[in-house]
């Protein structure tokens, strides 16, 4: 079976960079360079949901000249690739808090989201100033101000990925093994996959053998199969 929502962590731009003599930054513009041709190849494949998660509300801290290089980036991205995604029938979604962002980018993200939202093809949804952590806390918020209790079903449409399918299978590149605080509740049965790859380095015939991988696991939901 295929997934039907694969969601990258795309980890080691910078190690990529060091590796290569090169400032983090360049690692940056490769990772994004990788991240728009393997949305394309993910969408081919016939996935209609992939997710980046690409910067977190803690990748916030970073030194201000490493955030201007990823916001520079961010904008070049909203200003060029818009017109393609639309052309090309893919929605795009953001997922964060885009306070955390500087107002003008915030504001490009709005108008690339406004601009591609008629898409029906494919969904590409950016995680910005994204933190599992805190959106679970605001959707709780959200509850609490409507005065109401809510099931797992109403608590779901509260997270900023209302709307969206759970994610089917989570690959994260660059060697770390751990969530770092992406999709804390969406991932609750999601397969997870992790890479030695760094992510400019992670090809589209990686993501080819992920879902081989993906089609030979067993998810069972905590449930058991019936002998057979
Ligand atoms: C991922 O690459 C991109 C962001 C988190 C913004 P890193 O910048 O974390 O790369 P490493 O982990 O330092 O190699
Ligand atoms: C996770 O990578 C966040 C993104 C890829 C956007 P980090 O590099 O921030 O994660 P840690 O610090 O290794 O946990
Ligand atoms: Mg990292």
């Amino acid at each position: 079976m295929l997934p039907k929502h694969v969601a990258f962590i795309m980890d080691g731009n910078g190690r990529w960079a060091k590796a290569r003599l090169l400032p983090r930054s360049a690692g940056h513009r490769a990772g994004y360079k990788r991240m728009t041709a393997l949305a394309r190849h993910v969408f081919a494949c016939g996935i209609p949901y992939c997710t980046f998660f690409a910067l977190s509300a803690e990748n916030l801290k970073r030194p201000k000249e490493e955030l201007e290089a990823l916001f520079s980036l961010f904008s070049e991205f909203f200003g060029k690739e818009m017109g393609t995604l639309r052309e090309e029938g893919v929605r795009l979604v953001a997922i964060g808090d885009l306070t955390l962002l500087p107002e003008k980018l915030a504001s490009s993200i709005r108008s690339g989201v406004e601009y591609t939202k008629g898409g029906t093809r494919a969904t590409l949804v950016l995680a910005l100033g994204y933190g599992g952590r805190q959106d679970i806390v605001a959707a709780c918020n959200r509850a609490v101000a409507l005065g109401k209790n809510v099931d797992e079903e109403g608590f779901s449409r509260l997270l900023s990925t209302d709307g969206l399918p759970l994610p089917d299978l989570i690959i994260r590149t660059g060697r770390e093994v751990r969530l770092s605080n992406f999709l804390l509740f969406e991932a609750a049965y999601a397969e997870l996959l992790f890479s030695e790859k760094y992510f400019p380095d992670f090809t589209d015939e990686d993501f080819d053998r992920a879902l081989k991988e993906y089609a030979l696991r067993d998810r069972k939901y905590g449930t058991v199969r019936p002998q057979g």
